[in-house]
C-alpha cells in the first residue's frame, strides 16, 4: 500500500514559514483577544470565518480550504499559509489516492463505498475519478445543504448516476445500512465525535462489511499549533487523537491490520484498517504499521 502514495505532490511549509509561525503568527493568533480577532475578520468579510461561525467544522469552510483560491484577501492569506488548510489539502490528496486504489482492489465491481460525514463528497468523487474500476457511493451527512453543491460537483465529474446522498446523523448509521459495503470512508468526521460514538459507528458498519474490506479514517494532532485560536475565534472544538488512540477504539469491534499514512505537515494521518474475519484478540495480527 505504501507504493500507492509515493508520487503524491504534497504542499509543504518552508523553513522560514515554519519559524515565523512558531515564533510570531501562532502566538498572536492564539493569544490576541478573541473579540479583537473576530472583529478584524468581520471587517475583512472573511468567508472562512463566517462559514465556521455558522457551522463550526462544516463543509463550506472545508471547500474554501480545498479550493485554495478564495475571493477575499484575508481568506487568501489564511487558506494559502494556514497550517490546517494546507494540511487539509494534503489530506484530500492522500485519502482520495488510497480510496481509489482500494476501489481497484475491491473483490467486485462496482465497489460500494459508504462515506460518513461526507459533506459534498469531494474526496470520494476525486477517488472515483482516479480509480480504474467502477464504483458507486452512498454519502451521509447531517447537513443537506452540502448536497446541492455535491450533486453539481458529481455532475461536473460525470458521476451523477453513481452517487446517492442521504441526510442523516452518522451516530444513527445502523438504520441506514441497507446493503453490503466494500469500503467505508470516515475522513473529516472522527475529530467531531466522542470515543463511544466512534466505537458504536464502527460496530454498526462492521456488520455490513465483509472480512478484508477497509475503513479509511484520519487522526489529527495538535502540530498545527492553533488549537486555542480555533476554539476561541472559530468556535471549533476538535478532538485530537493519535492513530494509536483511534486504533484502540476500532480494534475491540473487529478491525485490524492498521496502516498509517502521514501527510508532511504532521497534522493529519490517514489510517486504513481492515475488517477481520475473527475478533482481533483471536487473530493477534494488530501490530500497527507505519507507512514510509
Ligand atoms: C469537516 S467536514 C468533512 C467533509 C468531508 N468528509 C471531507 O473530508 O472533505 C465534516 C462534515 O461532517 C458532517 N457531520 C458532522 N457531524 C455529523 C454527524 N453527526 N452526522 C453526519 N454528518 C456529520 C458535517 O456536516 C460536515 O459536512
Amino acid at each position: 500500500m505504501e507504493s500507492w502514495v509515493e508520487d503524491i505532490e504534497f504542499e509543504r511549509l518552508s523553513i522560514p514559514a515554519r519559524i515565523a509561525k512558531k515564533l510570531l503568527i501562532n502566538p498572536l493568533a492564539n493569544y490576541l483577544p478573541a473579540a479583537m480577532v473576530k472583529g478584524l475578520l468581520r471587517i475583512c468579510k472573511s468567508e472562512l470565518a463566517l462559514s465556521n461561525w455558522r457551522d463550526p467544522g462544516g463543509w463550506r469552510s472545508m471547500v474554501i480550504s480545498y479550493d485554495g483560491n478564495p475571493e477575499k484577501g484575508i481568506d487568501k492569506m489564511l487558506v494559502t499559509s494556514g497550517s490546517i488548510p494546507t494540511a487539509l489539502r494534503n489530506r484530500r490528496r492522500l485519502a482520495s489516492r488510497l480510496i481509489a486504489r482500494l476501489i481497484d482492489h475491491a473483490p467486485h465491481e462496482p465497489a460500494h463505498v459508504l462515506c460518513l460525514g461526507a459533506g459534498p463528497g469531494t474526496i470520494i468523487t476525486d477517488a472515483m475519478g482516479q480509480a480504474e474500476h467502477d464504483s458507486v457511493a452512498t454519502l451521509v451527512d447531517i447537513s443537506s445543504d452540502a448536497f446541492d453543491y455535491g450533486r453539481r460537483q458529481a455532475a461536473e465529474r460525470g458521476l451523477s448516476e453513481r452517487v446517492r446522498f442521504i441526510q442523516g446523523d452518522v451516530r444513527d448509521v445502523k438504520g441506514m445500512l441497507d446493503k453490503q459495503v466494500d469500503l467505508v470512508k470516515m475522513v473529516g468526521i472522527c475529530e467531531y465525535l466522542e470515543d463511544e460514538q466512534i466505537t458504536s459507528i464502527a460496530r454498526a458498519v462492521a456488520e455490513v462489511m465483509p472480512a478484508g474490506t477497509s475503513i479509511v479514517f484520519n487522526s489529527i494532532s495538535k502540530r498545527h499549533g492553533t488549537d486555542r485560536f480555533f476554539r476561541r475565534v472559530f468556535g471549533l472544538h476538535m478532538i485530537h487523537r493519535s492513530p494509536q488512540q483511534l486504533q484502540e477504539l476500532l480494534e475491540p469491534v473487529g478491525f485490524g491490520e492498521f496502516t498509517v499514512f502521514a501527510e508532511p505537515l504532521g497534522v493529519y494521518n490517514i489510517v486504513v484498517c481492515k475488517r477481520l474475519a475473527a475478533p482481533a484478540a483471536e487473530t493477534g495480527n494488530n501490530t500497527p504499521k507505519e507507512a514510509e
